[in-house]
């Protein structure tokens, strides 16, 4: 069922001037300020755009180089934070059929990877919303593409950090992220194209039982998705031999002593435990009794 509509003279719904708040019983409306839709008296009209980057596109052969480094599927939902004319995500729904969100501060830039996806056909799989990157919720991605600046890269690295899902993979033309080393970087001509992977959060004090009836604990510190730490079997000191993280994926590598043989672990983190992914050795989940 159709609700009424009613039109005034210039075609404007009544009930969305209402809305608006205008006293629709006053015939002089002529203190309406709508926008003019010529181009000239639009950017008049616009508020500054501060940018944090400049606009510069990225060459297609890049954008080939950072969907292939991100292994990019339809399964994911790609991000690209800066999206300017919308040519990365409109690449990944017309390559790879990948759901894709731009967020661009210039509307301008908005309006144009709008277009640019309904050009190419691919809307139904593409978003592209005005906005300031540095507030945009972006937790549901699994890819993020950036070409923006060092220093904006070392802006977002906390919030990349904390809000991605681990494994989440974020690809970053030409620019890195300071301290927190790539897992993979690719040499493209004079430009590199960098991947990291976010790692999950594993620091702490983590304690499992084997099937052969062992206690084993491990305190591990953590640099991004660097891992160190210290191991005790049975409340005896032992060796953490290597302790490697990808993503949510934990190996640890442990002795009682540099003789005896090394036991290897494979753990998935989920939530506060590390569940065995491999193997018949871990009996129990490994639990955190203790949070640094
Ligand atoms: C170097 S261009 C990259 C464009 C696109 N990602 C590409 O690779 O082709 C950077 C983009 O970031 C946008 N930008 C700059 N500061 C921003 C901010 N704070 N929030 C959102 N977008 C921003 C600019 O408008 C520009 O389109």
């Amino acid at each position: 069922m159709y609700k009424d509509l009613t039109f005034d003279d210039d075609g404007y719904l009544i009930d969305e001037l209402r809305d608006l708040g205008y006293d629709l019983e006053d015939d002089d409306l002529s203190d309406l300020d709508f926008r003019d839709p010529d181009y000239g008296d639009y950017a008049e009209d616009a508020p500054d755009i501060i940018l944090d980057v400049p606009y510069v596109p990225t060459d297609e052969k890049i954008i080939y180089a950072m969907l292939d480094l991100a292994q990019v599927t339809s399964e994911d939902v790609l991000y690209d934070l800066g999206c300017g004319d919308g040519r990365i995500v409109v690449a990944a729904a017309l390559e790879r059929n990948t759901r894709g969100v731009g967020i661009d501060i210039d509307p301008m830039r908005i309006t144009e990877a709008i277009e640019y996806a309904g050009h190419t056909g691919v809307e139904y799989l593409t978003r592209f919303f005005e906005g300031d990157l540095l507030e945009a919720d972006f937790s549901d991605a699994t890819v993020v593409t950036l070409y923006l600046l060092d220093l904006v890269n070392l802006e977002l690295r906390p919030r990349l950090l904390d809000e991605l899902r681990p494994g989440t993979r974020i690809i970053s033309h030409a620019f890195d992220m300071g301290d927190w080393k790539p897992d993979q970087r690719q040499n493209c001509g004079s430009i590199n194209v960098y991947k990291w992977i976010v790692p999950a959060k594993v620091a702490g004090l983590w304690e499992w039982q084997t099937t052969q009836g062992d206690t084993y604990r491990v305190e591990l510190k953590q640099k991004y998705q660097r891992v160190s730490g210290q191991a005790w079997i049975n409340g005896q000191p032992a060796l953490l031999d290597s302790a490697l993280l990808q993503a949510d994926l934990l190996e640890l590598i442990i002795k009682k002593n540099t003789s005896s043989r090394a036991e290897r672990f494979l753990m998935q983190h989920k939530g506060r435990e590390l569940l065995a992914a491999e193997g018949d050795l871990q009996a129990t989940p490994a639990v955190k009794i203790f949070q640094p």
